[in-house]
């Protein structure tokens, strides 16, 4: 696991879309994973800045989202369908066709496992951009962890749901089921770069680089993967 500490949000920015654009001008057909949340922002302000100023071309690059809130339509403007578009989609020349969420309407896990076939018929993701939850969840796979899951329907825990409160007028309103990729999913693209920012995420790092590998940690299973890069803050890195 590569480890890359930071001092801020705007430098992670600036490494996260150095990673990123790397690939999105080097590779032929890329294959991105992308995340939501408030961590990958100052990476897609970023990416959207050298895009417009570097003319980078993002024709070719087929992208695929971690989740989506069940029952979430993409005109909701808390759906992740829609922070995508406002946060990145709508700012570069991306085609919308080769982009990908979950369809927050996807009512069986037999139709949710259909989001891995479409992966696999893309190639693989190359590279897979991750948050972290407090509690160590990536994209929404909640402790206790089913690391062979693919793309399914997820419950989210009472802590997840409390902190994604800060996005919606009251907690009510925060959906308690969403559609994620899986732990399996996850495991499978190429390259796996995790951003956590605050101190908030300090236990989740400290168990990601020093635990041991336990589904009540879901980031630990990260350590099995050969191609891992993480960029961490002061504050994220204070429990190491
Ligand atoms: C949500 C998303 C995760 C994200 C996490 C952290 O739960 N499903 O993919 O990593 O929030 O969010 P933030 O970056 O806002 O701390």
């Amino acid at each position: 696991m590569k480890i890359l500490k930071v001092k801020n949000e705007i430098e992670a920015g600036k490494l996260g879309s150095e990673i990123i654009l790397d690939l999105v001008i080097n590779k032929d057909k890329p294959v991105l994973g992308l995340a939501t949340g408030s961590t990958p922002i100052s990476t897609y302000n970023q990416i959207i800045e050298r895009t417009n100023s570097e003319k980078i071309d993002w024709t070719n690059v087929t992208t695929f989202n971690l989740d989506e809130y069940k029952g979430l339509k993409p005109t909701d403007d808390q759906s992740y369908d829609f922070f995508m578009r406002k946060q990145l989609f709508d700012h570069i020349n991306i085609k919308k066709e080769n982009t990908n969420i979950p369809s927050g309407s996807i009512s069986t896990n037999e139709e949710a496992n259909k989001y891995d076939e479409l992966i696999a018929a893309k190639g693989g993701i190359d590279l897979q951009l991750l948050g972290l939850g407090t509690n160590g969840h990536v994209g929404f796979n909640e402790p206790p962890a089913d690391f062979n899951s693919l793309t399914s329907i997820v419950n989210l825990v009472e802590s997840t749901i409390e902190s994604n409160a800060r996005f919606f007028a009251k907690k009510e309103d925060v959906p308690t089921q969403a559609i994620s990729m899986g732990m399996k999913s996850i495991m499978s693209a190429k390259k796996i770069l995790l951003i956590a920012l605050g101190e908030s995420k300090a236990d989740a790092i400290a168990q990601l680089v020093n635990g041991k590998v336990d589904p009540s940690w879901p980031c630990t299973l990260l350590q099995n993967h050969k191609d891992v890069t993480i960029i961490i803050d002061e504050k994220a890195a204070s429990k190491l």
